[in-house]
């Protein structure tokens, strides 16, 4: 945080207050002995803490913070989210208005590089991600080789790192315009990825992409053409995949975003940082929790079972997927956008029947005082599996439709990483309460 301290003022906080001192005095009671730690962005530096001794060769003070719930692991100019107030920004642009005006390449280039693309650049853009969207052909093999019944997320996560093998310059993290090359082939090979997992699952011959369609409309193409001469993607459904796909793009310091960055600070390569982060993100606290909130909505069945569905939960018999978040405490406006959208999307494919529970667990659960004490709101994955099963993707494929945009999102959290040089390997420290010292016992003795 060095750098940024001495640009900053730093006798003004966040909201341009004038502050007496910025400075925390901390009274160490063991010693009685007194420090001065300054204050940045409200923000203590942990490695300050380590001044505070009682013996001379004491380790120091560390904070402990199990889950990261009050630690920022660094400076970041990508995504701005206020969780009280429901705000999501991506590089200062309200997340509604991309939504309504902007496509998820323009939004991916915008995460990456910190600015919208003019007309020129952002057809330059898409069209070197469409010509980077073919895979080589023995990802087939490898993809044949799964079980059919293998979880496409599982797929995908391989497939991802496996990529690495095929593009060993990627290793050469140092050179910018490298670099580039990699984000532009994983944006591009990523809907291939999910698109084939999908279909070695169905039994079905994989589609070759094709670059006369947009993002979402060749994505589309490749999962559902069959023996058709020409598939053509319902402009609805094409648009209302493409909206999904910014509203998943990016999500400041998630679970995901922060394996791709603890996997980039050892200097890894893009392929296999973005694997780690698909598998953080498969986990249903996360990428799974849309899957989940599908099969819990199905299992559900009918309206008449959502008041005991919900005193289960309230029992703590398991949780309402779907709902609360780390950081909303208040409704996630990317479930506002996909509930509003979902409409659209119903009038093409018709109503999907599930709605009505989901809408009817939304109704109590946000009149409930568990939920309203503990502020309980839908997330994004509340409403966007809905959307998706209109769309005809199985349940097991939500987390990969998570994937595919987000990689968006890695992409630029990694690139901000690898320029940022206050940024060192990820390397947490522990506070060890285990035996010492024992005495090895041989095995025929224990
Ligand atoms: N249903 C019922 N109770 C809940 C829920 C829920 N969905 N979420 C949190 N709580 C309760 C929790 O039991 C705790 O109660 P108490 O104070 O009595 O112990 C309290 O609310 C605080 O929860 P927490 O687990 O301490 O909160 P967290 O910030 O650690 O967890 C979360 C956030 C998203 C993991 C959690 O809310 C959750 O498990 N939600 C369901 C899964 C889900 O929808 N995940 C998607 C998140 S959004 C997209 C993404 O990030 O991928």
């Amino acid at each position: 945080m060095t750098k940024e301290r001495s640009i900053i003022d730093t006798s003004r906080d966040r909201e341009g207050r004038v502050m007496a001192k910025d400075s925390l005095t901390i009274t160490d009671n063991r010693t009685g002995k007194n420090y001065e730690i300054p204050i940045t962005y409200d923000t203590v530096n942990a490695s300050d803490l380590r001044q505070i001794k009682v013996k001379s060769d004491d380790f120091g003070m560390m904070t402990y913070d199990p889950g990261f719930k009050n630690t920022a692991s660094c400076i970041s100019r990508i995504t701005y989210i206020d969780g009280d107030n429901g705000i999501l920004e991506y590089r200062g642009y309200a997340i509604a208005d991309l939504a309504e005006h902007s496509s998820f390449l323009d939004v991916a280039f915008l995460l990456i590089f910190g600015r919208l693309p003019n007309q020129a650049e952002l057809g330059q853009w898409t069209r070197d991600i469409m010509m980077h969207t073919l895979v080589h052909e023995n990802i087939k093999k490898f993809i044949d080789g799964f079980q059919h019944n293998a979880h496409p997320m599982g797929m995908v996560v391989s497939a991802v790192a496996a990529l690495s093998t095929f593009y060993p310059d990627a290793k050469n993290i140092s050179d910018p315009a490298v670099r580039r090359l990699q984000m532009i082939r994983l944006l591009g090979k990523m809907p291939t990825l999910a698109a084939y997992a999908y279909r070695h699952s169905m039994g079905w011959h994989y589609v070759y992409p094709e670059n006369n369609f947009s993002y979402a409309g060749n994505f589309l193409n490749m999962m559902f053409r069959m023996t058709e001469r020409e598939y053509v993607p319902n402009p609805v459904l094409e648009r209302a995949l493409d909206v999904l796909f910014i509203l998943h793009a990016d999500h400041e310091q998630n679970c995901s975003a922060n394996a791709m960055r603890s996997v980039g600070s050892s200097h890894a390569d893009p392929y296999s940082a973005t694997a780690a982060a698909a598998a953080a993100l498969y986990g249903p606290l996360h990428g799974g929790a849309n899957e989940a909130v599908l099969r819990m909505l199905e299992r559900i069945g009918t309206i008449k079972n959502v008041p005991d569905f919900i005193t289960k939960v309230k029992a703590g018999e398991g949780l309402l997927m779907g709902f609360g978040h780390r950081i909303y405490k208040n409704y996630d406006p990317r479930a506002r956008i996909i509930k509003e959208m979902a409409d659209k999307v119903f009038e093409v494919t018709g109503r999907n029947p599930l709605l009505d529970i989901a809408v009817e667990l939304e109704r109590i659960a946000l009149e409930d005082e568990y939920f309203v004490k503990r502020k309980l709101y839908p997330n994004v994955d509340f409403y966007s599996g809905l959307i998706y099963q209109a769309l005809r993707i199985p349940t097991d494929m939500f987390p990969v439709m998570f994937a595919i945009p987000r990689t968006a999102g890695w992409l630029a959290q990694w690139e901000e990483l690898i320029n940022d040089e206050e940024q060192k390997i990820a390397r947490p420290r522990q506070i060890y309460l285990g035996d010492r010292g024992k005495t090895f016992v041989p095995v025929d003795r224990r």
